[in-house]
């Protein structure tokens, strides 16, 4: 099984953002020096996957940009001996190939997977959401390629939430079959604290097989005007079993949350040694009787 591509859906309101987001992409906030969006990015290159399917829709086209070259911005960094830097904008550039699809209209994450259907097409190929970050020495996505290969069934991400957080993520039934492996039985989208079947929630990494448009296509009717949810299509592979789940090892932070989104800053910002003292001290100043 080769994935050689990854659709990032980008093109949500980032509400839980507002009002930062009123005229930014969520996905362009800054963690620490890079936008988010990037470190999605190269979580999927250090997995080994070169192209990248933005879905995007027409606010959106700061994404793709940062992403390409910006000509006028390297000349002026030529010219005053900026190297360093230079080096890092051109980097941005050279990373992955980009290839964008428009979502009309915002109609849930199924939808806008199957609005990439026809750039996929008969590939199994991955999913990751473009505000869940996760930081670990194996990347996130490359932990599941290595279980989708492995057993040649489509494997989604999961990590234990606390009990009271189940109402904001999809949420699997399954049952143990190996050390952070599971079989998946049912998914729940955004159960209840009392309905919820256990506190596994799928955290926004998928690797898929083409199966899954058809039950999406199934399942969806343009007119009822209603989202189409991802979870709803893999209800279907997990009733053939055939989906798995991993736990997925490292730390997680969800960038639509303000505190997950400040801490993530922070990490980044002490893992630089230039800063890391300053800040520390500045935080301390800040919360003086800690
Ligand atoms: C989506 C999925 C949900 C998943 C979550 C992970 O929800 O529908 O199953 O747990 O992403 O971030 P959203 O956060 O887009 O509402």
């Amino acid at each position: 099984m080769k994935i050689s591509k990854v659709i990032i859906p980008v093109a949500g309101w980032g509400t839980r953002s507002l009002p930062a987001t009123k005229n930014l992409p969520k996905e362009i906030l800054p963690v620490f020096k890079k936008p988010c969006i990037q470190y999605i990015v190269e979580e999927t290159i250090d997995s080994g996957i070169e192209n990248v399917v933005f879905v995007t829709n027409k606010n959106k086209t700061i994404i793709e940009d940062h992403f390409d070259y910006n000509l006028s911005l390297e000349w002026v960094l030529e010219r005053s001996g900026k190297m360093e830097l230079l080096k890092e904008v051109r980097k941005v550039a050279e990373l992955v190939n980009i290839i964008t699809v428009r979502q009309k209209r915002q109609m849930g994450l199924g939808h806008a997977v199957l609005c990439a259907k026809e750039v996929i097409k008969d590939e199994p190929f991955a999913v990751i959401v473009g505000d869940d970050l996760l930081f670990s020495s194996v990347p996130g996505i490359k932990q599941l390629i290595d279980i989708a290969q492995a057993e040649n069934m489509a494997v989604i991400g999961v990590m234990p939430v606390e009990k009271n957080k189940v109402s904001n993520y999809g949420i699997i039934s399954a049952e143990e079959i190996g050390p952070h492996l599971y079989r998946v039985r049912d998914l729940q989208e955004k159960p209840s604290v009392e309905e919820a079947a256990s506190n596994l929630a799928v955290v926004g990494r998928y690797i898929l097989t083409p199966q899954i448009f058809y039950y999406l296509e199934k399942i969806f009717d343009p007119s009822m005007n209603q989202e189409l949810e991802l979870t709803e299509g893999l209800r279907m592979l997990a009733k053939e079993n055939k989906l798995l789940a991993v736990r997925l090892q490292g730390m997680r932070f969800d960038i639509g949350n303000w505190v997950d989104y400040l801490i993530a800053n922070i990490y980044f910002a002490i893992q630089d040694e230039e800063l890391r003292d300053d800040i520390i001290k500045r935080i301390r100043e800040l919360i003086p009787c800690s």
